[in-house]
């Protein structure tokens, strides 16, 4: 499953999962329960709040893998903290922290990011190579991003990254702005110097056959990045104008 079948259903579904945690649930058992907000328990928290999105095993979610150590190893503990608590705006990434309209403590966001990095991290996992840096520092530039996508994304997505090579189709498309619009640059980039494991996407070394041969330089994932975005439009699923 990927971000483009979250439809509508699977977000009523996540907002269901939800209330399975909610106090005044119907067909809750009165019980002498925790209450909800002094839950700091790990296991509990993440299944309650992010198995819907990421996947139950922190991976083969809608949303991108937490269980990928090299994910891990370049966002590190204090951005997954931050996103936990402020959310992705314009994605369905939710802000959790309670200053935000979330439901969770301070306290419970840092168990929760600390837990995903000692449950799922390896302290080797960028085997001592230099890694990009989790955020793009300067502007990324469409066109030198294009001819870094033919190099090391088209051998699965297609050169024009519709996903079809050769009149067949190998994956989802990536310039489809209703799929571009569910996502962020960021978004983007962490899957790109992350990869995607469960699906054999190499991470930003890139070390498999036809697709580039060599790692990919912070600039090059910055362009890519830059090239998608490029596809998106102001207006997704409204392809009518409206007198
Ligand atoms: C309703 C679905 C949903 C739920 C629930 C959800 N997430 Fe997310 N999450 C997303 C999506 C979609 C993104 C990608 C946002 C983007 O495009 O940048 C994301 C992104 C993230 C990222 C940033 C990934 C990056 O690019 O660095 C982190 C960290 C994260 N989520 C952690 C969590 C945690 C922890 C929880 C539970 C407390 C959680 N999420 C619950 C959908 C969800
Ligand atoms: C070896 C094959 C392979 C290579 C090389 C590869 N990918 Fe992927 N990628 C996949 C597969 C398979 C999926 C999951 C299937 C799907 O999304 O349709 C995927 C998923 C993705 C996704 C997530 C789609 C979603 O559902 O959210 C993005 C974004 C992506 N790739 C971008 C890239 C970019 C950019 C490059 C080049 C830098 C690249 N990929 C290189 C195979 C590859």
């Amino acid at each position: 499953m990927n971000l483009r079948s979250l439809s509508h259903s699977m977000i009523a579904c996540a907002l269901a999962l939800f209330c399975v945690g909610c106090k005044d649930a119907p067909g809750r058992p009165e019980a002498p329960s925790t209450r909800p907000d002094q839950v700091l328990s790990f296991a509990v928290l993440y299944k309650d709040n992010c198995a819907a999105c990421h996947g139950e095993n922190g991976k083969n979610g809608a949303a991108i893998s937490l269980a990928n150590p090299v994910y891990l190893a370049i966002a590190g503990v204090h951005n997954i903290q931050q996103i936990t608590a402020k959310g992705v705006p314009g994605t369905l990434m939710p802000a959790f922290a309670k200053s935000k309209g979330g439901m969770l403590t301070d306290q419970q966001i840092a168990v929760l990011a600390q837990g995903i990095e000692s449950q799922w991290g390896s302290a080797n996992a960028l085997g001592g190579q230099a890694a990009p840096a989790y955020a793009s520092a300067s502007a990324g530039d469409p066109a030198q991003g294009q001819k870094a996508f033919s190099t090391f994304c088209a051998s699965c997505h297609g050169v024009d990254g519709t996903g079809l090579i050769r009149g067949k189709l190998h994956t989802g498309s990536l310039v489809d702005p209703a799929y571009l619009a569910l996502i962020s640059d960021q978004g983007l980039r962490s899957l790109i110097i992350a990869g995607q494991p469960q699906d054999d996407m190499p991470d930003w070394r890139s070390d498999i056959a036809g697709a580039g041969s060599r790692a990919m330089t912070d600039q090059e994932i910055t362009d890519t990045v830059a090239w998608l975005a490029s596809h998106r439009i102001a207006t997704p699923g409204q392809p009518y104008t409206h007198p």
